[in-house]
């Protein structure tokens, strides 16, 4: 990808697996299974384009209101992403980094997650952001409460401080699959000047051209930032 204007940070919704999988006559924890490889590819094809941040939306708060035996088989994919394929994982000499509230998983899932974040932060190839148990909203109320503790005001500089994503650009870039074209409580606060980019292709069959098409177009976007164009 030559003479493009990359982003620094790009995000993904990764929606459809469940549909992609029925269509296939396959249960959805095999549309989540593959696109759990996707993740992993397309993280990998982004960092070696030269992408510094990837952050993925893996589990929403209000995800967890599925049905135990979806959970059950998202969690058995925490574990094995975090835990079994960890030496995979850290091969990347990628940083992870868990934004969200993880307390309400497994206790054995939490500690894989602390250990592969342990493992991993002193790397800096590049900066994998994996969501889970996050939403935005929360995010905000909880950075507000918090200000109103310290009973201080906030500027934004200060505020931003008090998200997740403290010290971490906002995305450039936030591509969903799947067709919806909504936030879905994503980063709401983080992503007010993001480029935004959908794709009717679920996420499991969102693969690399596909990324590259996105890139390519957000590269021809002009970024105003609510200013006007330059002559
Ligand atoms: C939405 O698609 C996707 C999810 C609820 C989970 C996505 C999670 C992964 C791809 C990977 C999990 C991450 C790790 C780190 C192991 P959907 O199932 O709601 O699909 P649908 O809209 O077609 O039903």
């Amino acid at each position: 990808m030559r003479n493009i204007k990359l982003p620094a940070h790009i995000a993904f919704i990764m929606d459809g697996n469940g549909r992609w999988a029925k269509r296939r006559f396959r249960p959805r924890s095999f549309g989540h299974r593959a696109g759990v490889q996707n993740m992993t590819k397309l993280c990998m094809h982004a960092y070696r384009l030269g992408i510094r941040i990837v952050t993925v939306f893996a589990l929403s708060t209000e995800n967890l209101s599925r049905p135990k035996e979806e959970l059950d088989e998202l969690f058995d994919l925490f574990r094995i992403y975090f835990g079994k394929k960890r030496d995979k994982l850290t091969e990347m000499q990628v940083k992870i980094n868990v934004l969200g509230d993880i307390s309400v998983l497994p206790e054995d899932i939490q500690e894989e997650i602390l250990t592969v974040t342990r493992e991993t932060a002193g790397y800096s190839d590049g900066l994998l952001n994996i969501c889970i148990n996050y939403g935005a909203r929360q995010e905000i109320v909880r950075a507000v409460n918090t200000a109103v503790s310290y009973g201080r005001f906030v500027d934004e500089a200060s505020f931003k401080d008090l998200l997740s994503t403290s010290g971490i650009p906002d995305p450039d870039l936030i591509i969903r699959t799947g067709g919806e074209v909504r936030l879905s409580n994503f980063l709401l606060y983080q992503a007010a000047y993001s480029e935004l980019y959908f794709s009717k292709k679920m996420w499991p069959a969102f693969g690399r051209r596909d990324l590259e098409r996105a890139l390519a177009n957000y590269s021809a976007r002009d970024r105003k930032y609510g200013n006007i164009e330059d002559d």
